[in-house]
């Protein structure tokens, strides 16, 4: 299974997710194969490491954002992922105007397997204040978990599998 996370500029809310995507799954998953990467739909802040705000939030809690740096999604993302996970409705539409339509039920938003979180996007924390940060940490540890049952139970592209 290859999850590509997206957000717009791959330096807050989709390296989060991979990270804590891959520090979540290597405990809950370890029997599966899953390649896990993330991209952004903007290319302001491509080659650049996460944001620090972001970085620190993260290590916080115990996630390793060091290594990672940012890219844009590119047309082979489409090919090569089972799963491409928006942070928000906004690089939905972009990730579906881009995509082969054949491709395009392998996207969906992230918060789709935290449907308790009672929100369905990410907020992009970019502007705003250090409990921006936090949040975001908080709804993708949620949606982490909501995947990583969703795929237990071999319904990844279902969040019924979260439930
Ligand atoms: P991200 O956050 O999409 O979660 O990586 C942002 C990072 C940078 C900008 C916007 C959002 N920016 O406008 O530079």
């Amino acid at each position: 299974m290859k999850i590509l996370f997206v957000c717009l500029g791959n330096i807050c809310r989709s390296p989060t997710a991979e990270a804590v995507f891959r520090t979540i799954a290597a405990r809950e998953l370890a029997d599966h194969e899953l390649t896990i990467d993330s991209a952004g739909t903007a290319g302001y802040h491509v080659g650049e490491p996460p944001d620090r705000r972001t970085s620190e939030a993260a290590a916080r809690r115990g996630y390793d954002l060091s290594g990672l740096r940012a890219r844009m999604v590119e047309p082979e993302d489409f090919e090569r992922f089972d799963l491409i996970l928006a942070m928000d409705r906004q690089n939905l539409r972009t990730l579906e105007r881009r995509a082969p339509v054949q491709v395009r039920e392998r996207i969906r938003l992230f918060l789709d397997y935290a449907p308790e979180a009672g929100e369905t996007e990410v907020p992009d924390p970019y502007y705003g204040g250090a409990n921006g940060f936090e949040h975001v940490l908080d709804l993708i540890e949620a949606a982490s978990r909501g995947l990583c049952a969703a795929l237990r139970s071999g319904q990844p592209s279902s969040a019924e599998g979260a439930r």
